[in-house]
């Protein structure tokens, strides 16, 4: 049993991309699990039918519409998808990212472009178009999945650091110009999350990954519990700040100590 009321998002309608997996197909099941109606999109459409037909299973109101984020005529589409069917958007997750571990030298000038692509143009692109054709107008709540790499260097993730912390430059330029217009913008930055995508790259797969200071691989779960905060009332007077979920790892420098 959750700990939100069930009805938490109830008449609102929220975006998710990369929602078909991982990270982003959690934080989707929990925001329709909470009665928002749910559009995951995503560039690989056969994972988003099947988590699509899952989350009707679930009596979950949702769609799924085909998109590289890196493509602003793509997601305008589907901006457009989503109001034509439900005729609002109040929830905007920034989830979808492209990540692998590769030294400096092992990157080529394309292979950096791509994840910086991906991750920080794709937030703008699908903020920007939100924004532009929704949120300025009905006001709402957008969440920027990053990274916990601000103050710190990180072996193989040149692309990907740099681009998470552009997006967290994101969150908060976009929390000062869309705050007057009711649109609160927030981040969080997950930590070593098991079952996912990102972690079968990244992560060693065994205890070395839990070693937090609470213990424990988190789950996505974890992460959709936190966009259900931010994106409630409990969060009203909460914007431009990114949410560390990470068991306490970016505050563990005991290293130094031993
Ligand atoms: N090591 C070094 N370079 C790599 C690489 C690796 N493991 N994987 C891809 N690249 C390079 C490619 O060689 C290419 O560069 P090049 O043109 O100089 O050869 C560049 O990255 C783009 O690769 P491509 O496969 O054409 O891009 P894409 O847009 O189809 O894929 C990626 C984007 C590379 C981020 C891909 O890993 C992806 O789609 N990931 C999505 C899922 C994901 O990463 N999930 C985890 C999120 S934490």
């Amino acid at each position: 049993m959750g700990v939100f009321r069930s009805d938490l998002c109830a008449g609102r309608v929220a975006l998710v991309t990369g929602g078909g997996t991982g990270i982003g197909r959690g934080i989707a099941r929990a925001l329709g699990l909470h009665g928002a109606k749910v559009c995951i999109a995503s560039r690989r459409a056969e994972v988003l039918e099947a988590a699509v037909r899952d989350f009707e299973a679930d009596g979950i109101d949702a769609m799924w519409v085909p998109c590289d984020v890196r493509d602003g005529a793509q997601v305008e589409a589907v901006i457009d998808a989503i109001l034509e069917r439900w005729e609002r958007l109040d929830i905007v997750v920034n989830n979808a990212a492209g990540n692998f571990p590769a030294p400096i030298s092992g990157l080529s000038y394309n292979g950096f472009k791509a994840v910086v692509d991906i991750d920080l143009r794709g937030t703008y692109n699908v903020t920007k178009a939100a924004f532009d054709k929704a949120l300025a107008t009905s006001g709402g709540h957008v969440v920027n999945i990053s990274a916990p790499f601000d103050h710190m260097g990180v072996a193989y993730q040149a692309h990907c650091a740099a681009a998470k912390m552009g997006v967290d430059s994101l969150t908060r330029t976009c929390a000062v110009e869309f705050g007057p217009h009711g649109v609160r913008v927030n981040g969080i930055a997950p930590g070593a999350i098991g079952g996912t995508e990102g972690m079968a790259r990244l992560g060693s797969g065994d205890e070395r990954d839990a070693r937090c200071p609470l213990g424990y691989v988190g789950t996505p779960d974890d992460i959709a519990n936190a966009v259900l905060f931010l994106c409630s009332e409990a969060a009203a007077y909460v914007t431009g700040q990114v949410l560390c979920v990470d068991g306490g790892s970016a505050v563990d420098m005991s290293q130094l100590a031993r």
